[in-house]
């Protein structure tokens, strides 16, 4: 049995670290949890009042009793800590089963993109002409007014110009957005010398919109110069992409005498409609044949542009709209289609 004096306050301070430990461990919540830490350890809590309390005890025993008081004051914040992490872990497992994840769920899957038929129809162009030795070759889309027109032969004030009504950027430096593929045909020649057999596909814009015209569209352009090439392998050349392209071994293609600046002689290039067989139809306007491009020798004056001997090569160009190809092969009839991103149409094409 404790008799002495000091074992009073000890067993005091043991009944308060017991009764903290009953309390705290009743409590399920932390700011019920911080009104009881008060009770104890606040500025008016058992402990804190009798550290308050030590000045009236003798000096000798300040020591001891402080002592005795500090370890039940740590005692009561371990137990404070333990509950309280106790808290915070029930909380921790709650919110865990209660937004439970299912694992074993099949996933939504994602959903996988396929190219545009603009792209589409562009990689099979440029595939059937690599097949026959044609290089790709790519220029700005943002043109000069010398490689868009000048140097294509298209004077200034020719009539050739209104029909290429286009975006200028600036009109004191004629910049200016691109009408057709053409004058890559410049930029390339500039760089390289002869033999050159290249094709150049790329985004042209003029002021048109309507079903079958829109700002934007794609062309891609052909070009070979050589020694000897004349207007039969233009011919050749042509005729067998079309036949390739719309997998038509007896596709009909005509050339009609025509007019371009930049060629001499030039002609269209007709093929016998697809969807009639050149009977007649609605698309062909009951003639049989479809316009596809334009095409010719390349004008003397071109090649004087670019400083190729004129007397010693020759070569033969044509354009084609990449955009009217597609909507003929795939059966479209509204060139808009491509461009309004509607994936319900665009889908059809993976
Ligand atoms: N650049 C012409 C246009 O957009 C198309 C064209 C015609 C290109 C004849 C050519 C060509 O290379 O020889 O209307």
């Amino acid at each position: 049995m404790q008799t002495d004096d000091q074992t009073s306050p000890a067993q005091a301070l043991d009944a308060i670290v017991a009764r903290a430990h009953t309390e705290f461990s009743e409590i399920d919540n932390a700011a019920e949890l911080d009104q009881a830490k008060a009770r104890y350890l606040g500025k008016s809590g058992a402990l804190t009042n009798l550290l308050k309390s030590l000045g009236k005890l003798p000096a000798e025993q300040r020591p001891t009793e402080g002592d005795r008081i500090n370890r039940a004051k740590q005692a009561v914040e371990a137990v404070l800590q333990a509950r309280r992490e106790a808290i915070r872990n029930q909380q921790l497992q709650a919110q865990l089963s209660a937004e439970v994840l299912d694992v074993t769920l099949p996933g939504r899957g994602m959903g996988v993109g396929s190219l545009h038929p603009i792209t589409l129809t562009l990689q099979r162009i440029a595939a059937l002409f690599r097949s026959i030795g044609f290089a790709v070759a790519t220029g700005p889309e943002i043109e000069t007014d010398y490689y868009n027109f000048t140097a294509l032969n298209i004077p200034e004030d020719h009539p050739a110009r209104a029909m290429h009504d286009t975006f200028y950027i600036d009109d004191d430096d004629p910049l200016l957005l691109r009408t057709h593929t053409s004058p890559i045909q410049i930029r390339y020649m500039q760089e390289h010398k002869p033999p050159i057999k290249i094709i150049a596909p790329g985004k042209v814009y003029r002021v048109d919109s309507d079903a079958t015209h829109s700002p934007m569209f794609h062309q891609f352009e052909g070009l070979w110069i050589d020694e000897h090439v004349s207007f039969a392998d233009l011919k050749g050349v042509v005729s067998d992409f079309l036949q390739r392209f719309f997998e038509r071994e007896a596709l009909q293609v005509r050339f009609r005498p025509s007019f371009f600046p930049f060629t001499e002689p030039s002609a269209e290039t007709d093929m016998g409609c697809v969807f009639c067989n050149g009977d007649g139809c609605r698309v062909c306007g009951n003639s049989g044949w479809l316009e596809v491009g334009g095409c010719g020798m390349v004008h003397p004056n071109v090649l004087a542009h670019v400083g190729i001997d004129s007397e010693r090569y020759l070569g033969f160009a044509f354009g084609m709209g990449i955009d009217r190809l597609a909507m003929l092969r795939y059966g479209v009839n509204d060139l808009r289609l491509f461009f309004e991103n509607d994936l319900r149409f665009l889908k059809q094409f993976v």
